[in-house]
């Protein structure tokens, strides 16, 4: 589905037309690019994670010569805050530098769980990071993203992969957000581009729009992609296991047999698979007492019945090996609700309940669960929207345009990268910072 308005709005008639009517400008965002560099970098504050974020930023590639001087990115440490009148040093770092951030810019406040601090002081001041991060989010536009990220005492090792992962055109859809990170033994890969050589991945829901970004995006990062789809898709799903030189795995999640089949699959055919994505999902909306029983039960049992049942057999036969990755799809419905979608919403809801009440069991195995909750995505699902919703919904974010599975994709990409196993729980939203559930 292409954005008309975001073309028009490209155009030299139309960027003259926007700027004059003072209409949403959506600006080109930065992606993915092989080898593209990541600095400028400036770095503030002075806290206990200035300095492994120090190191991490020398590893870097450098701005080729010549290239834009402005900063790409501005990171600030907020762990030394210990009380709200240091919040200044906020304001301090960000004042002289904001207006000069590259555009698709990177912002980053790195902090300490308020709720691991030793004072009430110091908890306070750090939940106030939330609020300016989130503001700046929105009022830095052309593409900025920004996000906090609270870092556990004793995790500071464990931060790399999800810096590369802000820092870069991977994370264009995603601001806004407050990603947590615990102690973890961190395994990092000899190659960042590609760092999934090696591992399997299962992708439910594969045969098109946002589970074949996954699978093409975890092959390029180098995994095998084993795409999963239900039968009746068949035809397509070939077309993409061939494209990705993966695998087609036909199967209906939600049948009785469901779990015990993948667990035959997996442990015949590849012993374990590293990661698992649940990303198939389905809608049928109507407000709830237009909504037929079967309507209610079908979305339920394909978004968040078959999640669960699927996690028990992966984690009770130990079919994700000593590092494995569960990632499951949620939505921004899930968090915020929509009209028309009590079951959809009740799913996914349902799907961020599950990964936070699982989060703590399956660390016990060495693996992590996390969510992703896209917002508005570019495909036939949001194609098929009522005209004034889907523009709605395209515009009403910090990015003023809808995201494109490729955002999801990459978003999931870094919680299965091996050197994220202390990002454990975490509800990742793919959503440009939307205003819904904001
Ligand atoms: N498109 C968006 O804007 C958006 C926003 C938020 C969340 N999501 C979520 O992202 C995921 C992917 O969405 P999409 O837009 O690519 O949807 P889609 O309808 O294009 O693809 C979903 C895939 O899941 C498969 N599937 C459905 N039931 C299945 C079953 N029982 N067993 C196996 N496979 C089954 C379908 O055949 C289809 O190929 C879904 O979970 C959706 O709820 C999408």
């Amino acid at each position: 589905m292409t954005d008309r308005y975001a073309a028009f709005a490209h155009s030299g008639a139309g960027r003259f037309i926007v700027k004059r009517l003072g209409l949403p400008d959506p600006p080109k965002l930065r992606r993915y690019e092989s080898g593209a560099e990541f600095g400028p970098i400036t770095l503030g504050g002075s806290g206990r994670l200035a300095d492994p974020t120090r190191q991490i930023l020398d590893k870097l590639p450098p701005a080729a010569a010549g290239a834009d001087e402005r900063s790409a990115a501005l990171i600030f440490d907020a762990s030394g805050i210990t009380g709200s009148a240091q919040l200044r040093e906020l304001y301090d770092f960000f004042h002289p530098v904001i207006r000069s951030l590259r555009p698709s810019g990177r912002i980053v406040v790195l902090g300490s769980p308020p709720e691991l601090c030793t004072s009430a002081r110091e908890a306070t001041a750090q939940r106030a990071l939330e609020g300016f991060v989130r503001s700046l989010g929105k009022e830095a536009g052309r593409g900025t993203t920004a996000q906090l990220v609270y870092v556990a005492p004793g995790a500071e090792e464990a931060t790399e992969s999800t810096l590369r992962f802000l820092l870069s055109g991977r994370s264009a859809y995603v601001s806004g957000q407050v990603v947590r990170i615990g102690p973890a033994t961190v395994d990092v890969p000899d190659d960042w581009d590609q760092p999934l050589v090696g591992k399997t991945a299962i992708v439910t829901g594969a045969a098109r729009g946002i589970g074949a970004a996954i699978a093409r995006v975890l092959t390029r990062e180098g995994a095998h992609a084993v795409c999963l789809d239900v039968p009746a898709a068949g035809e397509e799903l070939a077309a993409v296991a061939n494209e990705v030189k993966g695998t087609a795995l036909q199967l209906d999640l939600t049948a009785e047999e469901a779990p015990r089949r993948l667990a035959d699959f997996i442990a015949t055919r590849h012993v374990h698979a590293d990661i698992f994505v649940h990303n198939a999902g389905i809608t049928r909306d109507k407000t709830l007492g237009r909504m037929d029983e079967g309507q209610w039960s079908s979305v339920l049992e394909v978004n968040l019945t078959s999640q669960e049942r699927i996690n028990d057999v992966l984690v009770a036969e130990n079919l994700l090996g000593g590092d494995g990755r569960i990632v499951s799809v949620s939505s921004v419905a899930g968090i915020a609700g929509n009209r028309g979608q009590t079951n959809y919403a009740t799913s996914k809801a349902g799907v961020i309940g599950l990964v936070q009440a699982t989060a703590g069991a399956v660390a016990e195995h060495g693996l992590t669960i996390n969510a992703v909750a896209p917002g508005f995505i570019e495909t036939k699902m949001t194609a098929a929207m009522p005209m004034f919703v889907r523009e709605g919904g395209r515009r009403l974010n910090s990015m003023a345009q809808g995201g494109l599975p490729v955002d999801v994709a990459e978003t999931i990409a870094w919680l299965a990268n091996p050197a994220s196993g202390g990002v454990n729980g975490n509800v990742v939203r793919v959503c440009g910072q939307s205003l819904l559930g904001a």
